[in-house]
């Protein structure tokens, strides 16, 4: 074999960096942010003042818990409470500790594509809440939900916190939702966190804060680019760049060149230009109302049962059942 014929495996990201640079306009997919740095950034980001959503969710938890944890089992048949995208799991653990002072009969299957993350909540918890029972797994939401509906024929509550759906526009978060529920069964419950539409300057400050942390969470996709394909992106080269549409309810995150040039990533012989100006898109942060919601999940398959907001009615938190 030769040098030639080795590098024939590439990436997802190698692959998804060379279509996104090389199209017009150009951008990058946000699921790229979350290497080591992006996470603690993110970390950053959650105990930011402008950033509301992770408050507002927490404050809805401490308000709601009896009732969302009635919500989940009322008849106490047990279940298991699946989580996509665990973290660290800060406000689930409320909800935990609610589910076990009242003796629900669950386990807790936390899922991540994080090793570290699954890892790190699943020892925490051993020690914070001994008798709550943990199954946590690392992998693809969907892969790791099908073999789910195979272990396991109790009711099942999947719960998707954070508006993590907010980074899919509305054709591909029902996509998401209507993979979500063929995993399911009827009566199954899907508890889902959706950011709502409020004063627009609200929601621009939330992603374009004074301190410049939401501005270097963006910019980490350029530096990791530079880390793990030998690029050679200047960040200082480039501004954040945030706009909400308050008809849409869209908040749209780019990168704008200052000035033309033109960037080297080595990993894929890739020479890339920028004229002045010029843009990389790189986030969708959707914002949602009630009718919103109640529209995505007829086109899924689900309907809406119940839902719950902070004082502020900033984010809510919907049940939804497969119908
Ligand atoms: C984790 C996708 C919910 O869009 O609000 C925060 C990510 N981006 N600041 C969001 C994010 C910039 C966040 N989500």
């Amino acid at each position: 074999m030769n040098s030639k014929d080795q590098k024939v495996i590439i990436s997802t990201f190698e692959k998804e960096v060379c279509e996104g640079l090389t199209a017009f306009p150009k951008y990058l997919s946000s699921k790229y942010f979350y290497d080591e740095a992006g996470d603690k950034l993110f970390q950053q980001i959650m105990a930011l003042p402008e950033y509301y959503l992770t408050r507002a969710e927490f404050e809805i938890f401490q308000t709601h818990k009896l009732d969302i944890a009635h919500s989940f089992d009322n008849d106490k048949e047990g279940f298991d409470l699946i989580e996509l995208g665990a973290g660290d799991g800060k406000k689930t653990k409320i909800l935990l500790k609610e589910l076990g002072d009242h003796n629900y009969d669950f386990t807790y299957v936390p899922i991540d594509i994080s090793q570290n993350a699954v890892e790190g909540l699943v020892n925490d918890l051993s020690v914070e809440m001994p008798d709550v029972s943990v199954n946590g797994q690392i992998g693809e939401y969907f892969e790791v939900l099908d073999r789910l509906k195979h272990i396991s024929d109790r009711k099942k509550v999947v719960m998707v916190l954070g508006s993590n759906i907010g980074n899919l526009l509305h054709p591909r978060a029902i996509q998401f939702m209507q993979k979500l529920c063929h995993a399911m069964n009827p009566g199954d419950l899907i508890f889902m966190g959706f950011d709502q539409k409020k004063h627009p300057q609200k929601v621009l400050d939330a992603y374009n804060d004074q301190t410049g942390v939401t501005a270097a969470f963006n910019k980490n996709v350029l530096a990791r680019i530079n880390r793990e394909l030998d690029g050679n992106f200047d960040l200082d080269k480039f501004l954040h760049w945030e706009t909400y549409d308050p008809e849409s309810g869209t908040a749209k995150s780019y990168l704008v060149s200052k000035e033309k040039h033109t960037v080297d990533i080595d990993a894929l012989s890739l020479q890339v230009h920028f004229e002045a100006w010029e843009s990389i898109h790189t986030e969708i942060s959707q914002k949602y109302d009630d009718d919103t919601v109640k529209w995505l999940a007829e086109e899924s398959g689900l309907r809406i049962v119940q839902s719950f907001t902070d004082k502020d009615e900033y984010y809510k938190d919907y049940l939804l059942t497969v119908v």
